[in-house]
């Protein structure tokens, strides 16, 4: 079957496509090559071991990979970087429905061949009957309410950001950017990558009903080679390829969300979904040594967070140093755990509290971070309070997509519905998840949230305010200012850190596309006061020196990131899923594939 028309066609069913899970299979690595210069003698992912995609045309980078071919579809048809984004969005809310969505919400950066940039604000928004301590129990301690079930669910924003996105830069009809999405929700074939989700989750998908009814068979998860066909989503996608955002916030899908919300004592109403509102804000723009990286502002910590990472790291002389030895994961954890100080002390949505965002970039306040680092021990969290004055004291699982055309325009979006399937409730009816979003407001200030985020009283809950979200979607410019990278990762807390190191790996290091994207990665977030390393990402003699030297060290297994990166060199793009979870770039003429020495 050609995937490409079968996603396309209006009529052709789809219920024959059979996708294989995940992009290019890890090769082995070249005989004779040191896998070892670079990365840990035991690292899983050895430097030449991913074979990235070229195009001169355009590229696609998702985590699945019908919804890469979909955008790249929309590419070979004439669209522009942000309808394929659009169209990728809707195809991604069928078939990677424990991220992909429209009952959630997210973050575009956009960068245009013209040199316009922009950032998009679609993340959820509290209803209009949410209070400050509604995840308290009489006691005061915080309940499971903000993670699952129907109080969880923030107004989703999903709809209002790819109708937004689309009425100020699409080309293409909006229609024809939706209805792969209804073809698809009208039956695919289970691939691995789904079946394996589905097996992971198969005790959170039988606890809601309809949830249960779509995703299991009577229970059991559904597998490789199964149908999954999810007919309400579909009639909820044709509405909204019919009538635009009116048919998601409006009407039938309006009312069936509020009957949900009824039946299961949540909060959203009609009036919260007409309320609701897209909001183009100004992105973050940091110089890094020439570069010019552009992210997105509050009520994403992702822009503010990773700028004062990387102004703080501009002091050293990073690319001289051994990649991940001692030195440089001594200072990547320092530079972290202060921006994380100030991130969890000061953001928010900026509608509601004022965000000292130009500070927390600033070359003053990095200098003064920077001066309060040793470079032969660790400085424990207790010590390190927010950097810049007195905060305020009153008032994943998600999935990242990158997207360039042939003339040059980028995309970046990271978009979620929190934790994997979100709130587990479908709305009935309509056919779609629910996020859990109300998790990223601080229930109590000093409680540390699911992603063990401690956050202050800037972020709590209010009506209609947006919670605080560390999605990161970054587009880096080379000093002549043309698009260099493209990325973004889901990965909740330890999103901003992972992009941090994509862009560092990039600019510092001078990695390729695949190397950089394979590379171990490292965490710090202030709160626990822990130096987390991907497991055997870093050789013994340097972990014991960093735990002399006072770091707590945590070996994980897999960090939650899914880096979806395209890197341009020399006018050609190139690009890889991460292979961590097995997605797919799909380049609109792919000139060539191969590892990258
Ligand atoms: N829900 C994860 C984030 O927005 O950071």
């Amino acid at each position: 079957m050609n995937l490409r028309l079968a996603a396309l066609i209006p009529l052709v069913p789809l219920t024959a496509v059979l996708v294989s899970g995940g992009g290019a299979a890890p090769a082995a690595a070249p005989a004779g090559q040191d896998t070892t210069r670079l990365f840990a003698p035991a690292w899983e992912y050895p430097r030449g071991s991913i074979a990235p995609v070229r195009s001169t045309a355009g590229m696609v980078a998702t985590t699945d990979r019908v919804a890469s071919e979909v955008g790249a579809e929309i590419l070979r048809r004439g669209g522009n970087a942000v309808d394929a984004a659009v169209a990728t969005h809707f195809a991604l809310a069928v078939v990677n429905p424990e991220a992909g969505n429209i009952g959630g919400g997210g973050f575009m950066v956009v960068r245009m061949a013209d040199g316009t940039t922009a950032a998009l604000d679609f993340r959820e928004m509290a209803p209009g009957r949410a209070t400050r301590d509604m995840f308290l129990d009489a006691a005061g301690n915080v309940t499971e309410r903000s993670v699952e079930g129907h109080l969880a669910a923030g107004v989703p924003g999903s709809v209002a950001g790819m109708w937004e996105a689309h009425r100020r830069f699409g080309r293409l009809p909006w229609a024809e950017l939706v209805l792969p999405a209804v073809h698809l929700a009208e039956g695919v074939v289970v691939h691995q990558r789904l079946a394996e989700s589905f097996y992971r989750n198969r005790k959170a998908l039988v606890k809601n009903a309809e949830t249960m009814r779509i995703f299991t068979r009577r229970g059991e998860p559904l597998r490789v080679g199964d149908r999954l066909v999810q007919a309400d989503l579909a009639a909820t996608l044709q509405r909204i390829a019919s009538s635009g955002k009116d048919g998601f916030y409006a009407g039938r899908t309006a009312e069936l969300v509020e009957a949900e919300m009824r039946r299961g004592g949540g909060l959203i109403t009609q009036r919260d979904m007409a309320a609701y509102k897209a909001v183009w804000r100004d992105p973050v723009r940091v110089r890094y040594r020439g570069h010019e990286v552009i992210s997105m502002p509050p009520p994403s910590s992702g822009g503010p967070t990773m700028g004062a990472m990387l102004k703080i790291l501009e002091g050293y002389d990073l690319p001289r140093m051994r990649y991940l030895g001692p030195e440089h994961v001594h200072l990547f954890a320092e530079a972290s755990r202060r921006a994380y100080a100030d991130r969890n002390a000061y953001l928010a949505d900026p509608d509601f509290v004022p965000q000292p965002t130009a500070r927390m970039v600033s070359d003053a306040h990095a200098a003064a971070r920077r001066a309060t680092i040793r470079r032969d021990r660790a400085t424990p969290s207790a010590q390190v309070a927010p950097g810049l004055g007195a905060p305020p004291t009153e008032g994943t699982e998600t999935t990242h997509y990158s997207i360039m055309d042939a003339r040059g325009n980028a995309v970046a979006v990271t978009t979620t519905i929190n934790s994997l399937y979100g709130n587990l409730v479908t709305v009935a009816g309509a056919g779609f998840l629910l996020n859990n979003e109300m998790d990223d407001f601080t229930s109590k200030p000093g409680v540390p949230n699911q992603f063990g985020l401690v956050q202050g009283a800037a972020n709590a809950i209010a009506p209609g305010k947006r919670m605080l979200s560390a999605m990161t979607p970054t587009i880096v410019l080379d000093p002549s200012g043309r698009v260099k990278l493209v990325t973004g990762t889901p990965g909740g807390s330890t999103i901003i850190t992972s992009i941090v190191q994509q862009v560092s790996n990039v600019v510092d290091f001078g990695m390729d596309v695949a190397t950089a994207t394979s590379a171990p990665r490292l965490h710090h977030q202030h709160l626990p006061d822990s130096l987390r390393f991907e497991r055997r990402g870093l050789d013994p003699a340097t972990v014991s020196r960093l735990r002399a030297m006072g770091h707590a060290m945590a070996e994980r297994q897999g960090f939650q990131g899914d880096v979806q990166s395209i890197l341009v060199t020399n006018g050609a793009m190139t690009a890889v899923a991460d292979p961590r979870r097995g997605g797919a770039a799909v380049g609109v003429a792919e000139v060539a594939t191969g590892v990258v020495q």
